[in-house]
């Protein structure tokens, strides 16, 4: 069965040129099975007839907040709750603005500021409005809210120009919609525990030894099962990303041995279990109480102790059915560093990041790994967004259970 029979589907469109290609856009998505709601801002008007788009929809195209002859009110909560889920194609350089700040002052904005359900954004503009730093940092916003960005494609441009800007084509859109759906349930009843970010293993009151992860890896991973209809429990460092699914739960941690005994605590109870924070090796022997001051004493020795290895940890304590992944990241003889650690921990699989390569690893938005997996099977997965790699890595586990 088609992932979008009996589906239903916002259609917002905004007022740009792309706006002629959402109408091919909804005729794919009617023949797939879908229901079709169109929303449509003042501006999209402009651009294409609601009699068109509500022709093939089969449904009154809404625009206004209510008619203006009889009153009758049209209700963006309603249409919200209806949604199983929204596609913004074309968003125009103005509504991603007016969406990643809450300026609610048409349908379109206000459906999308109640729709519980997943939002998908394919902009369309310009190449210079799509490079614009407020146009990046408006998607950027969005994308941290939980948003599904379409990327436009590169080429020739209304203006004449040629470049990024293209609204990706209405075939590709639905086949994103077609795999997010498809993937939606495959984790459903599972439980799955996933650590993230970075320990702070303390040194005095005011100073810790901590690393650079930012925890973008390990909540996109938590986003992506949740998504896919798992329960997850996200053991995590401090970071200042936040989880926005409904069905993860955060349990804050601050340094390896905390976050073992979080770990510890539902790991018996998991059937997957991700290792993706990056967790201090070491800790100091004796924190201090009070801070270390640097006038009443020679410069400090800090001794420092060994931390519980969490993933070995549980891969001691692993079941059959249960599949337990770690992350490397590493520096040089990569590959035998990384097979090495998935034998050690008794792991399923290992995700080898290499800081070698540009745009992977730390802080980044984006990431390139390699995943091994203990039949000695290697899968190559190219730099992309680190949400792109989670969905990757998902997909992996899903086939191994
Ligand atoms: O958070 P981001 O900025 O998005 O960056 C993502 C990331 C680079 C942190 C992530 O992709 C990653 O590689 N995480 C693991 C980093 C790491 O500590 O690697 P490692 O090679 O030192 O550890 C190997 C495995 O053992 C990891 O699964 C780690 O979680 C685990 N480990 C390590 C030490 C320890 N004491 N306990 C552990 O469980």
């Amino acid at each position: 069965m088609n992932a979008l029979q009996g589906k239903h589907i916002v259609l917002g469109i905004c007022g740009g040129i792309a706006a002629y290609k959402s109408v091919t856009l909804l005729r794919l998505l009617i023949k797939a099975g879908a229901e079709v709601q169109v929303v449509i801002t003042p501006a999209g008007k402009e651009f294409i007839t609601p009699v068109t788009l509500s022709a093939l929809s089969h449904k009154p195209v809404v625009s206004e907040f209510f008619t203006a002859n009889t009153g009758e009110w049209h209700s963006h909560v309603d249409l919200g709750l209806w949604a199983d889920c929204m596609v913004i194609a074309p968003a125009t350089a103005s509504t991603i603005g007016k969406m990643a700040h809450g300026i609610a002052d048409n349908m379109l904005v206000t459906t999308y500021l109640s729709a519980k359900s997943p939002v998908f954004v394919a902009p369309a503009m310009d190449l210079d409005m799509m490079r614009h730093p407020s146009t990046q940092a408006n998607l950027a916003l969005l994308a941290s809210y939980g948003n599904h960005i379409i990327e436009p494609a590169s080429g020739y441009l209304a203006s004449g120009l040629e470049g990024k800007g293209r609204m990706e084509e209405p075939e590709n859109i639905v086949s994103h919609l077609e795999s997010y759906f498809s993937r939606t349930c495959d984790l459903s009843g599972k439980k799955v525990l996933i650590t993230a970010g970075p320990t702070y293993e303390k040194i005095d009151p005011v100073r810790f030894i901590g690393n650079y992860s930012s925890g973008k890896m390990g909540y996109a991973l938590a986003e992506e099962c949740a998504s896919r209809g798992a329960e997850v429990t996200l053991v995590s460092g401090p970071v200042s990303v936040k989880a926005t699914h409904p069905g993860i739960n955060t349990v804050p941690v601050e340094s390896a041995r905390e976050m073992l005994a979080e770990s510890e605590k539902v790991f018996s109870h998991s059937d997957i279990a991700i290792m993706c924070a990056a967790v201090a090796d070491y800790a100091p022997a004796n924190p201090s109480d009070h801070k270390i001051k640097r006038e009443h004493q020679d410069v400090p020795v800090i001794t420092l102790v060994k931390n519980p290895d969490i993933a070995a940890t549980l891969g001691a304590e692993k079941r059959d059915n249960q599949r337990l992944v770690g992350f490397a990241l590493e520096t040089d003889n990569e590959a035998v560093n990384a097979a090495e650690k998935l034998r050690k921990k008794n792991l399923d699989m290992i995700v080898l990041n290499s800081m070698r390569d540009k745009g992977a690893g730390f802080g980044v938005d984006t990431n390139k790994v390699a995943i091994f997996k203990a039949d000695g099977d290697c899968v190559d997965v190219p730099l992309k967004s680190k949400s792109e790699v989670a969905v990757d890595i998902v997909n992996e586990i899903v086939k191994s259970l």
